[in-house]
């Protein structure tokens, strides 16, 4: 069960990202597609699921935010790689504005990385 749901955690993570840079390449090409339907939902199907996996992750390991600040640090930068993810393909901004909110978007998917491997919400001061 865990080895199932750890996999669907990262296979989420995955996905959720590399639609983030699809969706965001497209934005700063006037791509059509992305006022599809399924363009503006899919982004939050996947992100339920990927919240549920993290959820079902803590239940079975036993740890949560607040009592284990590895799972906190991970929990705010969310709110970081959501808001600044938003920021590159929302409103009416310049390409270089879009790929910089885009570049913090996945520097804080890369901190969840490492805050995930190291269960350390400080990971450099190892
Ligand atoms: C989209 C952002 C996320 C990324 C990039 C991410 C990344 C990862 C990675 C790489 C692992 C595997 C670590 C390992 O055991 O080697 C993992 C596991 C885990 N993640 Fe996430 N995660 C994300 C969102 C979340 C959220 C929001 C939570 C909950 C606050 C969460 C909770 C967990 C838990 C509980 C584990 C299991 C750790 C273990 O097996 O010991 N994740 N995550």
């Amino acid at each position: 069960m865990y080895l199932i749901v750890k996999h669907s955690h990262l296979t989420l993570m995955l996905i959720s990202v590399v639609f983030l840079i699809i969706r965001v390449l497209a934005t700063t090409n006037n791509a059509q597609w992305l006022q599809r339907k399924w363009a503006k939902i899919s982004p939050h199907v996947i992100d339920t699921f990927l919240l549920i996996s993290a959820i079902m992750l803590m239940v079975i390991i036993g740890q949560y935010p607040i009592a284990d600040p590895w799972l906190s640090a991970k929990l705010l930068a969310l709110v970081g790689y959501i808001g600044f993810g938003t920021l590159a393909i929302k409103g009416d901004k310049s390409t270089l504005k879009r790929l910089a909110f885009l570049l913090i978007a996945l520097t804080f998917i890369g901190f969840m990385i490492v805050v995930a491997i190291t269960k350390n919400p400080f990971p450099w001061m190892l």
